[in-house]
């Protein structure tokens, strides 16, 4: 018998994206904001004294728990601050499934629900996009299935596509168990299900401080959810999950919504151009509601081959050898410069490769 649990050593374990020490890489593969976070964030680290450096912190990150009740309208109640989005994602697994309870996901979705199902001893109910073009339509199967928990990444990350409301609320009274919405990449699209949360008591969503508020480095996120079932999943996060560095920085970032409003536009422009020059030059895209595109090369290119070879150029984006993504790139949208590198870089690659294959040396 081996020292661990027999699943864990089955398993492959989470890869999460390259993370260069070199920071002249043009980073557009794990979604970080381009744009820095509010100015008063690093003001707000710098105010931490030693004494309360010395002392744990709140437990349940009050401070950060008021802000963000102000800006979503609810009570404090209704929130929970976790170490980043992923905590909270752990910890609901473990707080809804016992081994050999139903789970269920869309695919191709977040890669970390798979692994979170296997850590779980759970069975993992996989239900296929549709995916047609540049179309992402949702299986008829989301309606009726039946699981203990349901997560739907909205945003959809790998695909940037959005689940439209009125199905939200289509899905959310169908469906049993409990519903976790992963708003992961909300603030880069028009809609929220934060309205729906008064009216559905399964329904937990995922915030994160990563992506919209420049803070991937600090670890943040948090949970919006009715009382009683944040009460049951406060029992199962850690004593102390958030720092007092972090619950600082992120209460600052999360006052800041002018500063975070102003870069979510920058963000939002900057996809419309790097998808219209990414279709110019033959990728097909579907419209995404994110801070990243994901992008079918064109044909007779090969993604792996364009993955590698802007590497070589100290480009990274995201390439997924899975089925249904192994012609296709994630981008994430950089800075209006890093995005026309990535533009010039794959135009040279692309025309080099046709010069080749024509026989033109
Ligand atoms: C869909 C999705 N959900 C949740 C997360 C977790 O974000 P974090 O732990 O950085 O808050 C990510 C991060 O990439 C994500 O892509």
């Amino acid at each position: 018998m081996g020292l661990v649990n027999a699943n864990i050593e089955r398993m492959a374990g989470y890869t999460p994206g390259e993370q260069p020490e070199k920071l002249s890489v043009i980073k557009l593969n794990t979604n970080e904001n381009p744009y820095p976070p509010s100015p008063r964030v690093l003001t707000a680290i710098a105010s931490v004294t030693a004494e309360r450096l010395r002392r744990y912190p709140s437990p349940d990150a009050r401070a950060f728990r008021m802000v963000a009740a102000k800006v979503h309208g609810v009570d404090p109640d209704w929130i929970m601050a976790t170490n980043g989005g992923d905590e909270l994602l752990s910890i609901v697994f473990r707080a809804c499934l016992a081994p050999g309870d139903r789970v269920a996901f869309l695919d191709p979705g977040y890669s970390l629900y798979p692994v979170l199902a296997t850590l779980q001893n759970a069975q993992a109910v996989t239900l296929n996009y549709q995916v047609r073009d540049t179309d992402w339509n949702l299986p008829p199967e989301i309606f009726t299935v039946d699981a203990r928990l349901l997560l739907l990444v909205n945003p959809n990350a790998p695909s940037g596509t959005l689940i439209g409301m009125s199905t939200l609320v289509q899905i959310l009274r169908s469906f049993r168990g409990v519903v976790l919405v992963d708003e992961a990449y909300v603030d880069f699209a028009p809609a929220s299900a934060l309205p729906l949360v008064k009216s559905f008591e399964n329904l937990v969503i995922l915030r994160s401080m990563s992506k919209g508020y420049g803070l991937a480095g600090l670890r943040f996120g948090y949970a919006i959810a009715q009382k009683p079932l944040l009460i049951e999943l406060n029992k199962v996060r850690d004593s102390y999950p958030c720092d007092i560095v972090a619950i600082t920085a992120a209460s600052a970032a999360l006052e800041d919504q002018e500063y975070a409003r102003s870069i979510w536009g920058r963000v939002i422009e900057h996809r419309t151009q790097l998808t219209e020059a990414l279709v110019a030059m033959g990728f097909s895209v579907p419209p995404s509601f994110s801070n990243f595109v994901l992008a079918a090369v064109p044909a007779g290119a090969s993604a792996a081959q364009l993955y590698a070879r802007l590497k070589a150029r100290d480009i990274l984006v995201r390439y997924f050898a899975l089925p249904g993504l192994e012609d296709k790139l994630r981008i994430t949208v950089g800075t209006r410069a890093e995005n026309q590198s990535l533009i010039r870089a794959i135009g040279e690659i692309l025309s080099a490769d046709s010069k080749n294959l024509h026989g033109v040396t």
